[in-house]
């Protein structure tokens, strides 16, 4: 598999990435992930740059995976928490972006409960010809590009460690079962296993998988997908065989919503368990982007479990797949670099 020059100035979502483009983002995090390994784990290579993260709903590790990977590389980083903010006091959210654009951002990585925020936020930066480049940490129920992308390298580096490359993940059965309606994971995911070459089983209740779900977002792609997404409403047919299962948050806000009967049963039903994997390839492993409500989509036993579950294996990844993301968009981004 070769790698694509790069020529992205923002990643909003992982729609129209070419396998070839996924290659670069994974040598590129193979490159940091060596760094990381070191022991003085940083590089200069966004030395004299300010990357802001502006993130507009809660979050544990994508902020803070953010955050470390910005300073393993130099940069200045400045934090915006809304709570403390002056969008209190009616600020729009476009002002706090131009208040931050002043004081020198050459990056912003942002994170709002609404679908469409950090395009809006790049399409002005573009507008204004700023040469600020935009990295979505997850808008509404739209993408989360970073997620997917920490997603895929660990999935490459558990088939080859060695030799890390989304080549390997061709023909590879990978179920994702849970809250897909509501998860903007599973929608970049769908995207980058796409293209990779893996064959992607979604399983979860018709609540929260409705009829149809997969063929309208394969309809929706600017690229070709080369197989078909599999829909399952039950567990078993997505486990049998597979060969990673990607389990997602449950996502307790919906029960509101009358979506499901109770967790217990939702557990019963499509809880991801040690008994249950049985169903799949000798060697599966488990993946989860957390936060994790354990005993419900997952059992502690299998989140514990150092021989099948991949999910610290996710948090540590992220860091390198960030970094990865940051230097692309910065220096690796054409001749103009961030001057624009
Ligand atoms: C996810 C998110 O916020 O979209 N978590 C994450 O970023 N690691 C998934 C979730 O909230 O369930």
């Amino acid at each position: 598999m070769n790698n694509a020059p790069w020529n992205r100035r923002h990643v909003i979502s992982l729609a129209d990435f070419t396998a070839a483009e996924l290659e670069t983002v994974m040598q590129t995090a193979v490159s940091f992930r060596e760094v990381l390994s070191r022991r003085t784990k940083k590089v200069p290579a966004l030395q004299g740059l300010v990357v802001t993260n502006l993130f507009f709903e809660p979050s544990t590790r994508t902020r803070s995976s953010f955050e470390l990977a910005a300073k393993r590389l130099s940069a200045d980083v400045l934090n915006f928490a809304p709570g403390t903010s002056s969008l209190t006091k009616g600020e729009t959210i476009l002002d706090t972006a131009k208040t931050y654009l002043a004081m020198g951002t050459n990056l912003m990585v942002i994170r709002h409960g609404e679908s469409g925020v950090p395009d809006a936020i790049a399409a002005e930066m573009d507008r204004l010809q700023t040469g600020v480049g935009v990295l979505n940490a997850g808008d509404g129920l739209h993408e989360h590009p970073s997620q997917a992308l920490l997603d895929l390298f660990t999935l490459c580096m558990a088939l080859d460690p060695e030799n890390p490359s989304i080549a390997s993940l061709k023909g590879k059965k990978i179920a994702i079962v849970g809250d897909i309606l509501h998860s903007r994971v599973a929608r970049s995911n769908l995207w980058s296993l796409s293209a990779a070459g893996a064959e992607v089983h979604l399983a979860a209740p018709p609540t929260l998988l409705p009829p149809g779900f997969a063929e309208a977002f394969v309809a929706l792609s600017p690229i070709d997908i080369p197989r078909p997404i599999v829909q399952h409403w039950a567990l078993e047919p997505a486990l049998a065989d597979a060969d990673f299962v990607m389990t997602l948050r449950l996502q307790k806000e919906r029960m509101a919503q009358h979506l499901l009967p109770s967790l217990r049963e939702y557990h019963q039903q499509f809880g991801v368990t040690c008994d249950r994997i049985a169903y799949c390839q000798p060697q599966v492993k488990v993946l989860h982007p957390g936060p994790v409500n354990r005993g419900v989509e997952i059992s502690s036993e299998l989140m514990d479990d150092p021989h099948r579950s991949l999910i610290s294996d996710q948090v540590t990844n992220g860091v390198a797949v960030r970094m990865a993301l940051l230097y692309l968009i910065s220096v690796g981004h054409g001749t103009d670099g961030l001057e624009g």
